[in-house]
């Protein structure tokens, strides 16, 4: 076996990785090595505001050092023991996750990603109902496993890999009348997103959350609430459920859930009491040394008041973007820092674009500009990305 030498230079990465990564991921040319709060550096030194913040994953910003001091803490300890045994970091932290959902979630099951808490959450709404079908939204997205991509909606995600599970249909989102009509005695559960994220930075409109739990409550159906983007601080409340008060019966975390290291959790109301066992599992789940992270990003949201600070600086970004009044831009959405630029174009030139001016960000659906930066992002970093954001966008469309 010979070991590779480590490249350094952009081009080195790029030409090694691009030898023989699987291809599943249209990369942009460019290789991040370091970050440090909301910014982020190549292979050759330049810098970059980063509004990709990890995919969600980068709630707390790169390198936040009560993350890195509780992994290295735990590292040293131990960082491998599956659930067959007690742990006191998961203790801990079942604990600790328990006290910041709503009222009446009493229950968590821990797993590895967002599409992993999606698939234990459609499996557990079987098991608990005894119903085999899920209604889930036009323009939603839970993941590429079978499970939570039969959930998934777009088309050119789901299309190479049919059949899917049966069972599962997509509803217009936001629409009350579509979920009065599709929710019936086969329906184990509602999947829906309190904002649409990769959809296209959809808010739910108010009132439809609450409805919709109405409406299961009324037909035996379990409200799955997919936080696996809105979770921990993104749009200004701890979860984005918080903004309609409500309590589902299931919710799916992951992403900014351990700091970046991968976690994803399953919260289940206390009125369906334990699992049987043996039903579902996993090897890494509820791990010690993610299961410390995850307790260093509930004490670091706390300590720093980061969902107040995803509202105030969300507020101020939208504002700061609406001010622009860009031609090409049809709305400017989003709560907290999840953030879009509906545009009348396709969104991807405009990428590249931004990259050369040193901001990194992302779409959502074809013509979606979304920003999705770390919480502690500055406000001097915003007002460049809004300046970042005019120059490529300016002009008539
Ligand atoms: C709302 C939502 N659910 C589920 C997922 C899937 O999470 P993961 O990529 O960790 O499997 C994502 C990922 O983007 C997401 O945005």
């Amino acid at each position: 076996m010979s070991i590779a030498m480590i490249p350094h230079t952009t081009d080195e990465i790029i030409a090694l990785e691009s030898a023989h990564t699987a291809g599943f991921y249209p990369k942009r040319q460019v290789a991040i090595v370091r970050g440090q709060g909301a910014t982020l550096w190549d292979a050759d030194g330049r810098e970059y505001i980063d509004c990709v913040g990890g995919q969600g994953a980068a709630n707390l910003g790169h390198a936040h050092p009560a993350v890195v001091a509780a992994i290295q803490a735990q590292a040293a300890t131990l960082i491998s023991c599956p659930e067959i045994f007690h742990n006191d970091q998961r203790a801990a932290y079942l604990s600790e996750l328990i006290a910041v959902l709503p009222d009446g979630m009493g229950r968590a099951f821990l797993c590895n990603s967002g599409a992993e808490a999606i698939e234990g959450a459609l499996k557990i709404a079987r098991l608990i109902t005894n119903r085999p079908n899920v209604i889930a939204t036009v323009r939603g997205f839970h993941g590429r496993t079978l499970g939570a991509l039969s959930a998934t909606y777009e088309p050119k995600y789901r299309e190479p890999f049919a059949p899917l599970l049966s069972g599962f249909s997509h509803i217009p989102y936001d629409k009350l009348e579509a979920l009065e009509a599709a929710v019936n005695e086969q329906t184990a559960a509602v999947l829906i997103e309190p904002i649409q994220g990769e959809g296209g930075v959809r808010p739910a409109s108010p009132g439809y959350l609450d409805g919709a739990q109405r409406i299961c409550r009324e037909r035996g159906a379990l409200l799955i609430v997919d936080e696996v983007q809105t979770g921990f601080g993104r749009t200004g409340t701890l979860f984005g459920i918080e903004h309609a008060g409500i309590t589902p019966d299931l919710i799916a975390l992951a992403k900014s859930i351990a700091g970046g290291l991968p976690m994803g959790a399953v919260a289940i109301h206390s009125r369906y009491g334990t699992l049987p066992q043996g039903s579902h599992g996993t090897t890494f789940g509820g791990g010690p040394l993610v299961c410390a992270a995850a307790r260093a990003v509930l004490q670091a949201m706390r300590d720093e008041e980061l969902p107040r600070q995803a509202a105030e600086k969300g507020a101020y970004l939208i504002e700061q973007l609406r001010a622009l009044k860009l031609a090409r831009v049809r709305e400017v959405r989003g709560m907290g820092l999840l953030v879009g630029l509906e545009l009348k174009e396709r969104v991807q030139p405009f990428l590249p674009a931004l990259m050369e001016l040193g901001v990194l960000a992302l779409p959502a659906g074809p013509n979606v500009l979304r920003l999705l930066p770390p919480l502690v992002i500055s406000y001097a970093q915003l007002d460049r990305v809004v300046v970042a954001v005019g120059s490529v966008l300016q002009g008539a469309k």
